[in-house]
């Protein structure tokens, strides 16, 4: 009682100062609520849209586990002022041997307290900033929020702790969910037992809140509320993910050849290569066009999340009117950043067939790109520097016998003052072309393990 009357104390000086503040500036009407000690800061998001709607100004004051956070709200919805104690912990998972790129991206996107790690990055921000690199980030492959982290040596903890995160805000009994895990080095260790009982927990919780004893179903193709657990060492990690759909679903691809590469696989090879988004841009093996259309959707500034229709959080049960009036702000302020000035895009590709593929995926995109049929052993080097990024065949899924690869080696070797990157699943490419690599990425395409090459060709 004595600490909760003096952090009470300090609230009340800190809302003199921030009403003194806010008459300054022009605010007239506040509400205010402190809560203690709730055990996820969740909940008080909810409490912060009820009391917004009552004063132009809202005040919140959450207490837990003696951290102070302070949320102010204006009616505009603008997010004013947000202490660092209520930010969210987001993880951006992304295809192994592409993190140090989606960590840069990540930084230059603006968001906070980003972290280099293997499998993904974390960052942390508001539900705006996870909707935001949903609908921002060209690399993440899926975008998490963090929900809670305990220990479990057995059921009953497992099974208790997941009871321990407020799952009401998003799900009711007419979500459909699925729970996924995975296990390593743990006394709990089949996988899919751990899911069942995760499962199992969320689903007695919202039988008991909801009042005629309702429960969600699990949907395993198409669920409404996905929640991924990973038990490492006994400790268990608890994500609910934002995207839905990995993000490499941008919605534009409508066809596909033989051997697609994925669409941030390819937004991170773009990276990798050092591509300004300034120098002309070839694609000499284009298939369905993913690399060249990537290139041309990144040097535009265009999010490729607006191309989606929509991401899994929209499916969540506190996505109400007003959240979707905040996406629809946020998509109309990408939009507005699309530049129309880009450099030449080029692709070509010896296949006629594939290319219609591709120009079909160009015009679903909405880029200008021009395609050229055209066998890469005719492809004579110019002297306008040139950047080139590209995914041969790798003799697996399609053809490429030891002619065709010394043949793209040779042609890769005449491409003087170009820069080059290849995304190598044979070792010929490597071996034939002349000059050393200035770099060099581990990247598994899929099953396969490739190394992508990059080099200044003298
Ligand atoms: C691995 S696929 C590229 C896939 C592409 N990145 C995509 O996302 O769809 C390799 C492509 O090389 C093309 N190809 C094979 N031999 C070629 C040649 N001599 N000249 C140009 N393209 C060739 C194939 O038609 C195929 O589309």
């Amino acid at each position: 009682m004595q600490r909760f009357y003096s952090v009470y104390k300090g609230c009340f000086y800190i809302f003199e100062g921030l009403f003194k503040s806010g008459v300054k500036h022009g605010f007239d009407c506040f509400s205010f609520l402190i809560v203690c000690d709730f055990q996820t800061r969740i909940y008080c998001i909810d409490l912060i849209k009820s009391i917004r709607a009552s004063a132009p100004l809202s005040l919140l004051f959450f207490l837990s586990n003696s951290t102070i956070g302070i949320y102010i709200y204006s009616i505009e919805k603008e997010l004013i002022l947000q202490d660092n104690n209520n930010m969210l912990d987001f993880f951006a998972s992304s295809i192994s041997g592409t993190e140090s790129v989606l960590c840069d991206e990540l930084r230059e996107l603006g968001f906070s307290s980003v972290r280099l790690n293997r499998s993904g990055i974390p960052f942390r921000g508001t539900w705006r900033d996870g909707w935001r690199a949903c609908l921002e980030s060209r690399i993440a492959q899926r975008i998490q929020v963090l929900m809670n982290r305990f220990q479990a040596y057995d059921q009953e903890a497992l099974y208790k702790g997941i009871m321990a995160i407020d799952w009401t805000p998003f799900i009711t009994p007419r979500q459909t969910i699925s729970v996924s895990a995975v296990c390593v080095a743990s006394s709990l260790n089949h996988s899919g037992f751990v899911a069942l009982k995760a499962k199992d927990a969320i689903v007695d919780q919202i039988r008991k809140h909801d009042k005629n004893q309702q429960r969600p179903s699990v949907s395993r193709t198409d669920p409404d509320v996905r929640i991924f657990i990973y038990l490492v060492n006994n400790k268990v990690t608890v994500y609910m993910d934002l995207s839905g759909d990995g993000l490499h679903r941008r919605g534009y691809r409508q066809q596909t050849g033989d051997a697609p590469l994925r669409e941030t696989l390819a937004a991170a090879l773009l990276r990798l290569s050092g591509w300004d988004r300034k120098t002309p841009f070839l694609d000499p093996m284009c298939g369905s066009g993913t690399i060249a259309i990537e290139a041309a959707l990144w040097a535009s500034n265009f999010a490729p999340g607006l191309l989606r229709k929509r991401f899994g959080f929209e499916r969540w049960a506190n996505f109400d009117e007003e959240a979707a009036m905040i996406m629809r702000e946020l998509r109309g302020e990408l939009r507005g950043a699309v530049c129309s000035q880009i450099p030449s895009i080029q692709a070509s590709d010896i296949d006629e067939d594939v290319l219609k593929i591709a120009r079909i995926n160009a015009r679903a995109a909405g880029v200008k790109l021009s395609f050229k049929q055209r066998s890469i052993l005719d492809l004579q080097g110019s002297s306008s520097r040139t950047v080139v990024v590209t995914n041969p065949p790798y003799d697996i899924r399609l053809g490429a016998d030891s002619k065709l690869r010394h043949g793209i080696t040779s042609a890769v070797n005449r491409m003087h003052g170009w820069r080059v990157g290849i995304l190598a699943g044979h070792a010929d490419y490597k071996k034939f072309i002349s000059a050393s690599p200035r770099e060099k990425f581990e990247i598994p395409n899929g099953t396969l393990e490739c190394q992508f090459l990059v080099y200044e060709v003298e």
